[in-house]
């Protein structure tokens, strides 16, 4: 019998290759804004350009789809002074990058909890989303007010719901349905996760979609993220055997076949 490479992922095992799908974790603004004895606001401004420069990198490269963590559920936290600072930002970064970004083919996409957005920036959303929806070049997916555990419950709540209308049975339930209800169904899973700024967690970003992600960790704080970073992380990633729990050797056998 074949083995099973893997349940739900559609990215086959391989060493030197270009990740299809890249996730990051954009932290270390605050502390590189403190460095320089600057707001922490400052660091998120800077944090910007990180974002197009590696949107601009993954466009060069021809990475199919790159997922940004904005915002965490948990980021609501936060004093007031900063939240509501970081959606003015949301708002005019909005604003300036849409035009660029549907002009070089990317279709923009928000994944997370929309409700407790202001009525401006939902509809800015909706009109990214509408303005760009048929580019195929890359797709930028922005983690806003997102959770892994929100995104699990959500499809719980919508499979459930399809039992109670009598569309699905419980033996129906399996790995492929509840991963066709979450936010990033459709797309290839995360090949590789990047966490800047030095933690060491997945602090709520995409639990469920991360079971065969490579992670990368670095030092370098997200505003000093630049294209030879990335290409950092890429290269370590190219250099990895992903063997999606068979031994190495299958893994090399199945590559020559
Ligand atoms: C990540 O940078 C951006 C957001 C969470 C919005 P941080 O603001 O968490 O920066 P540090 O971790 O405090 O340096
Ligand atoms: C994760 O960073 C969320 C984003 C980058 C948007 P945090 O700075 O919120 O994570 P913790 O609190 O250090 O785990
Ligand atoms: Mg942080």
């Amino acid at each position: 019998m074949q083995p099973e490479i893997s349940l739900v992922t559609k990215t086959p095992p391989g060493r030197g290759e270009l990740p299809r799908h890249v996730a990051i974790v954009m932290d270390g603004n605050g502390r590189w804004a403190k460095l320089r004895k600057m707001p922490r606001i400052y660091g998120h401004k800077s944090g910007v350009q990180s974002v197009r420069e590696i949107v601009e990198a993954c466009l060069n490269k021809g990475i199919e789809v790159l997922t940004l963590f904005a915002f965490s559920s948990e980021n609501w936290k936060r004093p007031t002074n900063e939240v509501s600072l970081l959606m003015e930002l949301f708002i005019s970064s909005l604003k300036s990058e849409v035009q660029s970004l549907h002009g070089n083919g990317v279709r923009l996409a928000f994944i997370g909890d929309r409700t407790p957005f202001s009525s401006q920036l939902r509809e800015q959303m909706q009109n990214a989303e509408q303005l760009t929806s048929s580019n195929t070049r890359l797709a930028l997916m922005i983690a806003a007010n997102y959770g892994g555990r929100w995104d699990i419950n959500e499809a719980t709540r919508q499979v459930c719901e399809d039992v109670q209308q009598g569309k699905l049975v419980i033996d129906d339930i399996t790995p492929e349905i509840l991963q066709s209800r979450l936010a990033l169904a459709g797309l290839p899973e995360p090949d590789l996760f990047i966490r800047t700024g030095g933690e060491k967690r997945i602090s709520n970003f995409l639990l469920w979609q991360l079971a065969y992600t490579e992670l990368y960790f670095t030092e370098i704080l997200w505003p000093d993220f630049d294209h030879e970073a990335f290409d950092n992380a890429l290269n370590e990633y190219a250099g990895r055997q992903r063997r999606f729990g068979l031994t190495g050797e299958q893994v090399e056998q199945a590559r020559g076949a």
